[in-house]
């Protein structure tokens, strides 16, 4: 290619450009031959440099400036701008485009409801430990008991409230129901009542002992009991109070165990009762 014609190519240019690109160009020039489509590109570069000076340059200025000359390095490419009114094809040197950030945002959420699908999966068919009721609870010995609560010598139930049940002392609960003074304060394992509070109707709460008759009214709908747990004929429900098991460890202490449940006695009039307390079958705590 004529080197007067690039040269004329060259002059075309603003002298702004030169003063920048005429040094690597003439780099460029010496090493290889100019094509025709480089020839092409300095002329329309030429004509886009007149007609907006902030416009990129062409691609062989461009090139020029990217390529080290052998014996001093050149200067760094400056950062083209866009002009006013033109939008930029890539965002600046280090900042993020849209689409970058948008799929970056998706794969975070995709990312977290995944770690969130499998942190409950895991937690739902992980091993369950059982701490509440199902488990066994140690109440403590009589004596813990009654440093708590001294009148259960005397009959009233023990609420442990943990497993939601009522420790009765029986022999001791028959004399209080009966008007009778009692102080029993070590009772065997047979004479332990360990009544659910979960009334057998629907599952309400019983509250503490009704103390004109000595005896468990629910007051969702009124089903009582003696002080046993057994069924009266106030109320809807159709059994006594169910109970667990109790037991008495080595240490004295007493053991209830929540996952052995005796259903209640069904409601089957008076004469099925094992205790009879000195009021009528159907009286109701008022
Ligand atoms: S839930 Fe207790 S009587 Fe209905």
């Amino acid at each position: 290619m004529p080197l007067r014609l690039v040269q004329l190519l060259l002059a075309a240019y603003p002298s702004s450009y030169r003063e920048r690109y005429g040094a690597e160009m003439a780099a460029v020039l010496e090493e290889r031959m100019a094509s025709w489509r480089d020839l092409l590109d300095l002329a329309r570069g030429a004509l886009d440099a007149r007609l907006d000076p902030q416009i990129d340059p062409p691609r062989v200025l461009a090139a020029a400036a990217a390529i080290p000359p052998a014996s001093a390095p050149s200067p760094a490419l400056p950062v083209p701008r866009a002009p006013y009114g033109v939008v930029a094809s890539a965002p600046p040197t280090g900042e993020l485009s849209r689409r970058v950030f948008m799929r970056r945002m998706l794969a975070a959420g995709v990312g977290l409801l995944s770690l969130e699908f499998i942190a409950g999966t895991l937690a739902f068919t992980w091993p369950q430990v059982r701490s509440g009721l199902g488990g066994k609870f140690g109440l403590g010995t009589p004596a813990d008991i009654l440093a708590i609560q001294p009148s259960w010598a005397e009959g009233w139930p023990y609420p442990y409230t943990k497993a939601r049940l009522f420790l009765i002392n029986v022999p001791a609960a028959k004399e209080l129901a009966l008007g009778h003074q009692a102080s029993v304060k070590s009772p065997s394992a047979d004479q332990l009542l360990a009544l659910w509070r979960k009334c057998p109707h629907l599952g309400c709460q019983i509250p503490q002992l009704c103390e004109s008759l000595k005896r468990f009214t629910c007051n969702c709908h009124q089903s009582t009991y003696n002080i046993l747990g057994e069924k009266l004929k106030t109320g809807p429900a159709a059994r006594g109070m169910d109970r667990f098991e109790v037991s008495i460890g080595d240490d004295g202490g007493i053991v209830v165990d929540s996952s052995k449940v005796t259903a209640g006695a069904p409601n089957l009039g008076p004469d099925a009762l094992t205790f009879k307390d000195p009021f009528p079958w159907d009286a109701a705590c008022h």
